[in-house]
């Protein structure tokens, strides 16, 4: 069943067409409350949700929905490791990288906590050994440079958060990143970095991604010209889920971390896929980081609908979606050292919810996933923005606010923050023909020239934004947000009643590229493809062999 199924869907969208008689300003007019009314918090982190065009009376329909497919029992389901990836016959337990509290969650008659324990002990050693350089190269040396070789999920969370979390990084080791298989990606890194002192990382759950494997052997290539093939088991370490496919790369087994398939890419970072960011911000960091995760996560399996953050963001994101029209969801951090959250996002909200056939394998008559796109603070405001104030779309913001930065210098937060306070305000409120009339009047304009700029002046506001003002980015209010979006993605995925956790969108790209690399290769002709994909295919293979 999907929201549009239950009893509820029909009185939302009559209510709905009620609220379209006001402005989300006339809300707030109506109500000095508001602020209070449509605002929660947990530990350092308040999120306001005021400034969606919503009232007490939609948002009881929109808990009513969420009760009618039965959120409650389907975030337990999640935490207790039913197989909720139906697809892939696959439980789903991110969750359980976090939690101190759980005796025992069975996959298949095995307790898998005991292993989850097992791996993370395994790699927060390693971690430990690598940044206190009690770990050593072959030739002796500490090491001083780690390389992440990985893709998506196994790429951008360690990426998003060692950035995140800067100011706890060690200064001694440096942290590079090869994901895409351009060359140019390994190239630059191979420039900065020196065999003796560097530990590569393939993080692959599948250890099969064609990208990462052909990165890897690259650098092993490169690693193995320069200090021969032995020094492979101290300079190469491998997370993955393929056993297999690990011993066939020489991994030395000391240097392998697992973790089960229940894991998925988009959602492991707490797993030892996180390790270089265990390694940059040491053991006790990494673990406070998954404590914040887990205060999220007690609070979204126990709090009721009301104050529960992740399920107040994914019913919102519902309502604004499926009733207000939005199209797109803007991640805003107002923090520089958050500038890779809007794009460790996308694939954790896109890769789970751009989805269009539901869990019954029928399509859905529905909007799904919104667009997430984003940037960090200011720098957006003197781009894209535009549209979000002025375009034709209607497309909802998250102003991310911390209130304290870790580098306080004169006023340039107190500016940060009233920059990303005024946005919010802005967007809802707009500024209407008169005010801009007014405006001009004052500064001087001629009646002229008032006429004809007036309609650009004006704002039409009424643009929904939530806001996450949080003390201090710090391990654990980050792993806080970022499981609070996880949630948000899930309950998403309940009421559009699809499989958040499976990815299949992303493989016929793969499997035609294979065949076009045939083609690039052979001395023969090329097989049959549509009239444009073979003048390319044409066009590059007579250039590049013409060189
Ligand atoms: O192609 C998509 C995807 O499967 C993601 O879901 C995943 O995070 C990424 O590729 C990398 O996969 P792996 O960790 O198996 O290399």
């Amino acid at each position: 069943m999907n929201f549009q199924e239950t009893q509820s869907f029909n009185l939302l969208k009559k209510h709905k067409v009620f609220l379209d008689d006001f402005s989300i300003m006339d809300l707030f007019n109506q109500n000095p409350a508001r602020f209070e009314e449509f605002s929660t918090s947990l530990g350092d982190i308040v999120f306001d949700y005021s400034k969606n065009k919503i009232d007490k009376k939609a948002l009881d329909f929109l808990f009513k929905i969420a009760n009618n497919l039965n959120l409650k029992e389907k975030i337990q389901d999640m935490f207790n490791g039913v197989k909720i990836n139906t697809s892939e016959n696959r439980a789903v337990l991110h969750t359980l990288l976090r939690d101190n509290i759980s005796k025992n969650i069975m996959v298949d008659g095995v307790n898998v906590i005991e292993y989850i324990k097992l791996n993370y002990q395994k790699m927060i050693n390693f971690a430990d050994d690598v940044q206190k350089g009690i770990y050593k190269g072959i030739k002796g040396d500490r090491i001083l440079d780690v390389v992440n070789i990985g893709i998506g999920g196994s790429y951008l969370g360690s990426k998003m958060v060692i950035e995140a979390l800067k100011p706890y990084k060690t200064p001694l080791i440096n942290f590079h990143f090869i994901s895409n298989i351009d060359s140019t990606d390994l190239t630059e890194v191979l420039k900065k970095i020196e065999p003796e002192t560097t530990l590569f990382i393939v993080s692959s759950k599948t250890f099969t991604t064609d990208e990462t494997m052909t990165n890897a052997l690259s650098a092993k290539e490169w690693l193995v010209n320069k200090l021969g093939e032995k020094a492979v088991s101290k300079h190469f370490c491998a997370v993955s889920t393929n056993k297999k496919e690990i011993a066939k790369f020489g991994i030395n087994p000391d240097n392998v971390f697992e973790f089960g398939d229940y894991i998925g890419g988009r959602y492991s970072l707490w797993s030892p896929i996180g390790l270089p960011i265990c390694i940059a911000i040491g053991k006790n960091n990494f673990q406070k980081l998954l404590d914040g995760a887990s205060i999220a996560d007690e609070h979204f399996k126990n709090c009721d609908f009301e104050h529960n953050i992740p399920v107040l963001m994914g019913l919102i994101s519902v309502w604004n979606v499926n009733f207000m029209n939005v199209v797109a969801e803007a991640v805003l951090p107002y923090d520089n050292y958050l500038k890779f959250l809007p794009m460790y996002l996308q694939q954790l909200v896109m890769e789970s919810n751009g989805k269009s056939v539901d869990r019954q394998g029928n399509f859905v008559q529905y909007q799904t996933s919104p667009i997430i796109f984003g940037d960090e603070g200011t720098n957006g405001q003197h781009s894209f923005y535009q549209l979000l104030h002025q375009g034709t779309e209607n497309i909802s913001c998250d102003f991310i606010l911390p209130i304290f930065s870790h580098n306080e210098v004169g006023e340039h937060q107190l500016k940060l923050l009233a920059n990303g306070i005024a946005q919010s305000e802005a967007l809802m409120k707009g500024k209407s023909k008169e005010e801009a009339f007014d405006e001009m009047v004052s500064q001087g304009i001629s009646q002229d020239n008032i006429s004809k700029l007036l309609p650009y002046k004006e704002f039409k506001g009424d643009r929904p934004s939530n806001t996450f003002l949080i003390k201090q980015i710090t391990p654990e209010t980050l792993g806080m947000l970022v499981a609070f979006y996880e949630h948000k993605t899930f309950v998403e995925g309940v009421l559009w009643d699809i499989n958040s956790f499976d990815q299949f969108g992303v493989e016929l790209g793969k499997q035609l590229a294979k065949n076009i690399v045939k083609d690039l290769k052979s001395d023969e002709g090329i097989s049959k493809h549509d009239s444009s994909t073979t003048g390319i295919i044409t066009m590059v293979k007579a250039l590049r062999n013409n060189k």
